[in-house]
């Protein structure tokens, strides 16, 4: 096991039954509270991606992505859920590991062919991701890859992103 890996599930503490019954969550508020561990994640998510803007996803994602951005020297986009972004949206609905949802990106959030990096902190089902590339896409923007902080294998949300780079900190 790797420094990072350590450093990363060592503060990663599993909920049972939340947000339902038979759900184990992983919350990563300990991680996030913890200077050193924040910073070597935020640069870890960052790599050597030359992108032009970093996209972070609402919720826990912007709390990720916003710093990777700063790291980066990216400009900031987020995919924010229904309703919640003021101008005119393009919009994606997809499933959740617990019910569903539609995401959205404003429609001029993007310069043509501008290079992206989607960071967010859990690959799950793959159907947030899935939707936030397909969002970057239409808006005209390149996906260059996704980076997120912890991936649940066993959901197998990697085979949904065929096309995609996926870069994620640990697996579990
Ligand atoms: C969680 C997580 C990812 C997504 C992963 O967000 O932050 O965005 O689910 O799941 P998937 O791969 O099965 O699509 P959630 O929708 O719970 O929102 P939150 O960050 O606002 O809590």
């Amino acid at each position: 096991m790797t420094d990072l890996t350590s450093l990363i599930l060592d503060r990663i503490r599993d909920v049972p039954d939340y947000p339902q019954p038979g759900v184990l969550f992983k919350d990563i508020t300990p991680l996030l509270a913890d200077p050193v561990a924040f910073a070597a994640v935020v640069d870890a998510l960052a790599g050597t991606y030359r992108v032009d803007k970093i996209v972070g996803i609402e919720a826990r994602g912007f709390i990720l992505a916003a710093p990777v951005a700063h790291r980066a020297g990216a400009g900031f986009v987020p995919v924010r859920k229904k309703g919640k972004l003021p101008s005119e949206t393009l919009e994606a609905s997809y499933d959740l590991e617990y019910g569903s949802a539609t995401i959205e990106v404003h429609r001029d959030a993007f310069h043509p062919g501008e290079r992206v990096l989607i960071v967010d902190d859990v690959l799950a089902t793959g159907g947030t991701a899935q939707a936030a590339v397909e969002l970057v896409r239409r808006a005209g923007a390149d996906v260059v890859a996704i980076a997120v902080l912890m991936e649940l294998g066993f959901l197998k949300g990697r085979d949904r992103l065929v096309d995609v780079e996926v870069h994620s900190l640990v697996v579990v």
